[in-house]
């Protein structure tokens, strides 16, 4: 079993580091967490909770500030989009983001930055 801890600077990329309480993070909204100092956007979608890398592969925009439409974030800043669930891009063109896994446990949101399986 996964562990789920406290953010220290012994934790590794695949310990489950808490971020939020889900009422932190309002479905359709997304919000910007620093995991182990990896910028990590965190996204609710209809009471599921998903992250990706929070830096936009275009030109580094905050992914987590853009608009959620379904599971399909759009950047702020040039509007390329990216599926939150497995972090492809959903216009073609190569552009994807990491996506990590993420647990709740009671009312923590928790993040471990191992990468999500497809
Ligand atoms: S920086 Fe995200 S689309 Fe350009």
């Amino acid at each position: 079993m996964m562990k789920t801890e406290e953010p220290t600077s012994e934790n590794s990329e695949t310990d489950f580091i808490r971020v939020a309480q889900v009422d932190e993070v309002p479905a359709g909204k997304g919000r910007v967490f620093k995991v182990l100092g990896k910028s990590v956007a965190l996204f609710n979608v209809a009471g599921c909770f998903y992250a990706i890398n929070n830096i936009c592969p275009h030109e580094g925009g905050p992914l987590a500030k853009g608009r959620v439409k379904g599971h399909v974030v759009s950047c702020p800043w040039h509007d390329l989009q990216f599926d939150v669930r497995n972090g492809f891009g959903t216009e073609g063109g190569g552009y994807c983001v990491a996506s990590y896994e993420v647990r709740v446990d009671g009312d923590q949101i928790c993040i471990s930055l191992r990468r999500r399986g497809i």
